[in-house]
């Protein structure tokens, strides 16, 4: 690690200088916290070095925590444990230790690209039958609230796993930040009142979720000093014991009889027999440069290959141009149709990842597309459910070092404050990630996203996910990318490695802020944000017979870094409409 570097980042952070303010105030019209470090990162005064590390994350005090741990002799891996566990303190209602998700780890001394599968798993119990009843119609809110929504939490596994086989420092040295934020408090931010005040009567009427994230019973105000102890005295338990705090002991056994006594069926055996898995990314090429992506039960690395193979049959440099346009949605609309008739968790199902992600299927799928009409693919038998709020969350951050080592990690409680139940005295949030399970063909889940047998229920299985962590390598170096959004994660994904490998001089900036689009086969709309594309581009893709519809928010978070090849210098972005709680 190159100290100059580091600590040219951190005498930049303490300076935290108004310039970094005033760009973000020119650039989005408004303050954006999180996106100080995008100029701490880039830092290159006369005094500094050009940065070599750089880390991007959904909250300044994660990022923050991650510099510091980089400072103090830890790399990538020892930082993103800790960013992780200050974004469970910080940012909980969007991932957390009850929660699930992905590391992808590139190893710079060996080259060696993982992804870490921390996602949860269904409890031995569970059966179909506690989410629908016989005459095959969901039970109200059974997948989203209580109990019965909860799966086996993943992340303090991966935590742990990451520490203690790619990390230099301690569990307790990579815990202390967030530990210390959960016992003394921080102030919360206009996002999380935000946040707060939509769910205010949720959190109302969940468990143990009122005392906590309520002041006096009501929606606090930014600036309110949020204490966390039960929270801070959990993350003390896994800095002390590891993996075994967290899934054996005093906390395993409140989480199963807090979880239980909420509709729930875990054992502790469930806990117990939790492991995270490594498995070989998704890789691919793309216009001569390397994705390296998630893997199942992530749909995301195969999704996007499927995509970007179908869109290398054509010259896509600017995925808006509206001709370009149709391209992507048919490309997505193909892609999409796999991953509701074929993903699942590949340890339970047996899924034709090789040939959806093979060149000349793509080629197959490709002679179906007519550059002039939208197609019409025959969708399975739909039964819609009554309408949703829509509130798409998880969280992402990037991690490179000045070594070269690279995390991204997209980790969640699925939706907003997940199942609404807080086990025990744990201060643990707990998940609503049963929701990404298909309960039947035409059930589509929380974000219109359907299903097949591929992925459904059953004990300890993993449900199907968007989360899509990503690494794309070119000649000019490498981008770590991902976003939070559901489904949409695969489409901004999508968006951001077109328009990078469209740039011959990099602009992060650009990439997060560019307007985005998705469509994900059923409903067969083509999705927009508010405001960002012209009647005539509308009217375009209309003609061509796509309907297309304005979403009420902008939509995701994404934070991304690159580390250049030519002079190894490294720089980070945040997405501005993370302060602006957009559509997810
Ligand atoms: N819970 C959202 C996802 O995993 O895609």
């Amino acid at each position: 690690m190159s100290k100059l570097s580091v600590d040219g980042s951190l005498r930049a952070l303490r300076r935290i200088t108004a310039d970094g303010f005033v760009r973000a105030r020119l650039l989005n019209g408004r303050l954006f916290l999180a996106s100080i470090f995008v100029f701490v990162a880039m830092s290159s005064s006369a005094a500094d070095a050009p940065a070599r590390a750089a880390i991007a994350s959904a909250h300044p005090l994660a990022t923050e925590a991650g510099y510091r741990i980089l400072q103090h002799g830890g790399n990538a891996f020892d930082a993103a444990v800790t960013v992780a566990a200050v974004l469970a303190v910080v940012e909980p209602y969007s991932a957390g230790l009850g929660g699930g998700g992905f590391w992808l780890l590139h190893r710079a001394s060996d080259r060696k690209q993982i992804m870490v599968d921390a996602r949860e798993t269904a409890p031995a119990a569970i059966t179909l039958s506690m989410y629908v009843d016989n005459a095959g119609v969901p039970v109200p809110g059974a997948t989203l609230r209580g109990g019965k929504a909860a799966g086996i939490p993943g992340v303090p596994a991966g935590m742990a796993h990451l520490a203690q086989r790619y990390g230099k420092l301690t569990m307790r040295q990579l815990l202390a930040p967030a530990i210390k934020l959960a016992r003394d408090g921080f102030n919360i931010d206009s996002r999380f009142a935000n946040v707060v005040k939509l769910r205010e009567a949720m959190l109302r009427g969940g468990i143990n979720t009122a005392r906590i994230f309520l002041d006096h019973d009501k929606a606090p105000p930014q600036g309110h000093l949020l204490r966390q102890p039960e929270l801070a005295a959990t993350l003390e338990r896994l800095a002390e014991q590891g993996h075994d705090g967290f899934y054996r002991g005093a906390v395993a056994e409140s989480l199963v009889s807090g979880v239980n006594a909420a509709g729930g069926v875990w054992q502790a055996s469930d806990l117990a027999e939790y492991k995270v898995v490594e498995r070989p990314p998704v890789r691919f090429s793309y216009r001569g440069a390397t994705i390296v992506s998630a893997a199942l039960p992530s749909s995301g690395g195969v999704t996007l290959a499927q995509t970007l193979n179908i869109l290398e049959s054509y010259n896509v440099a600017d995925a808006r141009d509206p001709a370009n346009a149709h391209l992507v949605v048919e490309a997505l609309r193909r892609a999409f149709q796999d991953r509701l008739r074929y993903l699942g968790d590949s340890d339970f199902v047996k899924v034709p990842v090789e040939k959806l992600v093979d060149k000349s299927y793509a080629l197959s799928r490709a002679a179906s597309i007519d550059p002039n009409l939208a197609t019409t693919l025959d969708p399975l038998a739909i039964t819609p459910l009554a309408a949703v709020v829509e509130s798409y969350n998880t969280t992402h951050y990037s991690v490179i070092d000045a070594d070269g080592n690279r995390v991204g990690a997209t980790l969640s409680i699925n939706s907003w404050f997940g199942a609404g139940l807080i086990a025990g005295d744990t201060g643990v949030l707990l998940n609503n990630e049963i929701d990404d399970f298909s309960l039947g063909a035409d059930l589509p889940n929380l974000y219109r996203l359907l299903g097949s047998k591929a992925n459904a229920i059953a004990p300890r299985k993993r449900p199907l996910s968007s989360m899509s962590p990503t690494f794309v390598e070119d000649r000019k170096g490498v981008l770590v990318i991902g976003a939070p959004g559901g489904s949409r994660i695969i489409s901004m994904v999508l968006f951001g490695i077109i328009d990078y490998l469209n740039q011959d001089r990099v602009d992060l900036l650009s990439i997060v802020t560019a307007p985005r689009y998705h469509h994900q086969c059923w409903p067969d709309v083509v999705e927009i944000e508010p405001g960002s594309f012209s009647d005539a581009w509308r009217a375009s893709l209309e003609s061509k017979g796509h309907q297309v519809r304005a979403n009420n928010r902008k939509w995701g978070n994404m934070q991304i870094v690159f580390k250049s090849n030519s002079d190894g210098s490294a720089q980070a972005a945040s997405d501005p409409r993370g302060f602006d709680l957009g559509g997810y």
